[in-house]
């Protein structure tokens, strides 16, 4: 059996699926299964541009401040937004507009990096590892074997973060929801640095008409090809004739 131990391409050290798609696409759903199916750990990269606008919105910085919001990126923890409210409205739309920051971008850049090179946790017969996000498969992870974007129609989006938020603002409109999640995508496919947008080599799973199971089945194919593929490929490297 080939492992992916001492494996001398330093970019193949790890199976990375990346996962990228705009807001409430079912991406994270979807990732945290395939995380569990595959037994790989899994970084939702939202909840560091959300950590880092949460603690500029907590100090009173403005989150269209660049130089201001990249400082607090570059001195990022999870342990500082560990009973932080990062899923309110207000620091959702903050989040889009910090992370459409060079700086803020760079400062997260190495953490998502190393994650993905030496996922914590990893089995080390099989490292890999599950990363959501916007740039995974385009800028954080360009040499990922599975890259998949996940996307739905707005109105579809609208209407599932809108049941998720109810549970806790009941009188929250759905049309605010959808106003709010095409602001985001606006912002998210049109900034400089990063854009939202579906790497060449990604393969596209449209969830408006597909439950979790068969966005699951839709996926499972394509990273099971893949990781056999991968095999073949690290048992070659490590056996040369
Ligand atoms: O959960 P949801 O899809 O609503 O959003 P999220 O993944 O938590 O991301 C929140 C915001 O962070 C997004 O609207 C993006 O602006 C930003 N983000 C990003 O720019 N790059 C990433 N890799 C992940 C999130």
């Amino acid at each position: 059996m080939s492992s992916f131990t001492n494996n001398p391409e330093p970019n193949l050290a790890s199976f990375v699926v990346a996962l990228d798609g705009p807001a409430a696409s079912g991406k994270g759903t979807l990732g945290r299964q395939i995380a569990e199916h595959y037994r790989f750990p899994y970084l939702d990269t939202g909840i560091l541009y959300r950590g880092v606008a949460w603690l500029a919105l907590d100090t009173g910085v403005q989150p269209s401040d660049a130089a201001l919001t990249a400082k607090i990126a570059s001195g990022f923890s999870l342990d500082r937004i560990k009973n932080a409210d990062v899923r309110s409205p207000e620091v959702t739309a903050a989040a889009s507009v910090v992370a459409a920051h060079k700086g803020v971008r760079e400062a997260l850049f190495d953490f998502q990096r190393a994650f993905a090179k030496t996922p914590p946790g990893a089995d080390q017969l099989r490292p890999g590892a599950v990363i959501d996000g916007r740039d995974i498969g385009t800028v954080i992870c360009p040499d990922a074997p599975v890259k998949l974007f996940v996307t739905a129609t707005p109105e579809i989006r609208a209407r599932r973060r809108w049941k998720q938020l109810i549970e806790t603002n009941p009188t929250i409109p759905e049309a605010d929801v959808l106003h709010d999640i095409k602001a985001r995508d606006a912002r998210d496919q049109g900034r400089a640095d990063a854009p939202l947008k579906r790497a060449n080599d990604a393969e596209l799973i449209d969830t408006s008409d597909l439950g979790i199971p068969a966005a699951f089945a839709a996926a499972r194919p394509i990273i099971d090809a893949a990781l056999e593929r991968w095999s073949a490929g690290a048992a070659f490297k490590q056996s040369p004739a």
